[in-house]
């Protein structure tokens, strides 16, 4: 699977020597990040996970898993370098498309209360606030619950 964006950016399918260059990425992306063990795990199970190229360089990700009826966003990154110029909002769109091709009715994510960006994004494209979870995340000491989001397709 593989989409190109405006003559700039592509979307194809990651494969596992793209962990080069997506580690140091989500280890800047996030305060509490994926290890490359995780991301090999779901290449292996056979997730849905796609990169954005520009100029033959990984600028973002997104790992997606298939259940029934629904599909699940479980990763979705932009090199904190290339945030604000719009192709969060392109890999979101794109992954909308590829979970209906999947026939999901429902697209699924959780989020951070206190990631603003994302979930104005999440907001922006449709998506609801549908429910919570208790101490998700790590934080700190403590730990941070987690808003449930879905986006009816
Ligand atoms: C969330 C994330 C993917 C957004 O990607 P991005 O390329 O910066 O976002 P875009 O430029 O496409 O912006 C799309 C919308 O998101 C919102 N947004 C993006 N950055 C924002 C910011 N810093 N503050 C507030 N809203 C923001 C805006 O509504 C924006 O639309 P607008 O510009 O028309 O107002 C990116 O910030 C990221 O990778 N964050 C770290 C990883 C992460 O937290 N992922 C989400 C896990 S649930």
């Amino acid at each position: 699977m593989s989409a190109v964006l405006d003559n700039m950016a592509i979307i194809r399918t990651m494969c596992e020597s793209d962990l080069d260059q997506i580690m140091p990425i989500e280890q800047k992306a996030y305060p509490y990040y994926w290890s490359r063990g995780i991301f090999g795990d779901c290449l292996r199970v056979g997730y849905c996970c796609q990169v954005m190229e520009m100029d033959g360089l990984i600028v973002g990700y997104a790992i997606m898993s298939k259940g029934v009826g629904e599909s699940h966003l479980l990763n979705l990154c932009i090199d904190p370098g290339m945030q604000g110029q719009g192709l969060g909002r392109l890999m979101l769109d794109y992954l909308i498309e590829a979970a209906k091709r999947m026939h999901s009715e429902m697209l699924l994510l959780e989020v951070r209360p206190s990631n603003t960006a994302a979930i104005r994004l999440y907001d922006k494209t449709g998506f609801n606030t549908v429910g919570s979870r208790n101490n998700y995340y790590p934080d700190g000491e403590g730990r941070e619950d987690a808003l449930i989001l879905a986006k009816t397709l």
